[in-house]
């Protein structure tokens, strides 16, 4: 897009700046050689009014005490969660949560007990089910259904069933699907809601990845589908994935049902767990006010990586093929035709290929024999990996 206000092709060197993504590879991949495309954060510079709204605060005021909440940070998000996703609510319904994965942690212990049951649906975001085993509560697993055209499902009968039989406490929905990248239609979470109200299920709806829908699709917070959903939901969300900010940890959790709100927020604010620091506020603030405009292009920059993906994989790569996603920076490849055994195909991508993608078996059932590929970075990075995939892959035979 020639009269793109924002760059997403410069190539910004990460190594040695603390990153995961970068500074991990010895320890994900056994080698430091390889071309990272795993962890879920942007190879792309923030929108420049976050870094400036960082700046000025940290140059400019040379005192980092405890803070109250920032003048219009509330008001920021409210706004943001209305006009993008036509999801309401007050102040009073919403509190601060510092990291979603965190923040499923403390949904969990607050709404759960040891030995309860958890419902979650993979292949899906593997941290769901390391906190619940390791909270001491048990997972059920309601694993996604393929559909003839290649995409997923959720499976509404065997939720049912589960819920009949298993008496799980809580859901997790993750709405958006990491990975996959599944935008759950309206009525899909309609009947999920419905469901939780009838067997008494907490629902934690994780929408981290909403404001990252893909042409010809939008994001439907959970609480917006019906009464039922307002009854039973959890919702939490954060401008980190959405403004590549996940380092700064900001995150917020809304919910309608005072019955639910009342006591985890109370929970919440007594463990120390509910006050935001300066510098989270500063860039939620910055990214929700000012931000609309880089997150437009950034998301045709993604949407564009992807089709060149789905194309090069299509025509240069026999035996993967790229599932499109709705939503978010994650392409799931299907390398099932490739007929590799699960440690051959890991060899391939890290060892000939070296490139450095998220095995898709970590992500549960059915995700072996699939990998999971982050294409926020600049095209040419993404290119540079795809030829060396199809190397490899050439040089298999
Ligand atoms: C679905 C989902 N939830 C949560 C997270 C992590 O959130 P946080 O960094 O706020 O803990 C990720 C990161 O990839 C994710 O994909």
């Amino acid at each position: 897009m020639e009269n793109r206000k924002y760059d997403f092709d410069s190539v910004i060197d990460r190594r040695g700046t603390s990153s995961v993504m970068f500074d991990m590879c010895q320890e994900m991949f056994g080698r430091d050689d390889v071309l990272p495309l795993w962890v879920a954060d942007m190879g792309f510079a923030v929108c420049p009014e976050i870094t400036q709204a960082l700046a000025e605060r940290v140059t400019q005021h040379p005192i980092y005490g405890y803070s109250v909440p920032l003048e219009g940070y509330w008001q920021s998000i409210i706004d943001w969660q209305r006009e993008r996703n036509g999801l309401e609510f007050s102040q009073d319904e919403a509190c601060f949560i510092g990291g979603i994965v965190n923040g499923f942690g403390l949904a969990l212990n607050h709404f759960t007990r040891p030995g309860d049951k958890v419902i979650i649906q993979e292949p899906v975001y593997h941290p769901f089910r390391m906190l619940i085993t390791g909270n001491n509560r048990m997972v059920v697993n309601n694993a996604l259904k393929r559909t003839d055209d290649g995409f997923y499902e959720m499976d509404l009968e065997g939720l049912e069933r589960i819920m009949e039989q298993e008496r799980p406490r809580m859901m997790v929905l993750c709405n958006p699907h990491n990975p996959i990248g599944i935008a759950w239609p309206a009525e899909v979470q309609r009947e999920v809601a419905a469901l939780a109200r009838k067997y008494d299920v907490v629902v934690f709806s994780d929408e981290i990845h909403g404001d990252l829908t893909l042409k010809g699709h939008h994001h439907t917070s959970f609480l917006t589908v019906s009464d039922d959903a307002r009854a039973v939901g959890v919702v939490m969300g954060a401008p980190s994935k959405t403004f590549n900010i996940a380092g700064i940890v900001s995150s917020w959790c809304v919910v309608k049902n005072p019955e639910l709100r009342k006591p985890f927020f109370n929970w919440l604010t007594t463990n120390g767990q509910s006050a935001p620091n300066f510098l989270s506020m500063t860039a939620t603030r910055a990214a929700y006010r000012h931000g609309g405009e880089w997150l437009t292009q950034c998301l045709e920059y993604i949407e564009d990586n992807i089709d060149m993906v789905v194309d090069y994989c299509r025509e240069h790569i026999p035996g993967i093929t790229a599932i499109k996603p709705q939503a978010s920076f994650l392409v799931w490849l299907d390398c099932t035709g490739l007929g590799l055994e699960h440690d051959a195909l890991i060899d391939l991508f890290v060892n000939k290929a070296r490139i450095g993608l998220n095995d898709g078996a970590m992500f549960g059932k059915g995700g072996s024999g699939f990998m999971r590929l982050n294409v926020a970075v600049p095209r040419s990075v993404l290119r540079q990996g795809m030829e060396q995939l199809a190397a490899a892959v050439a040089a298999l035979k």
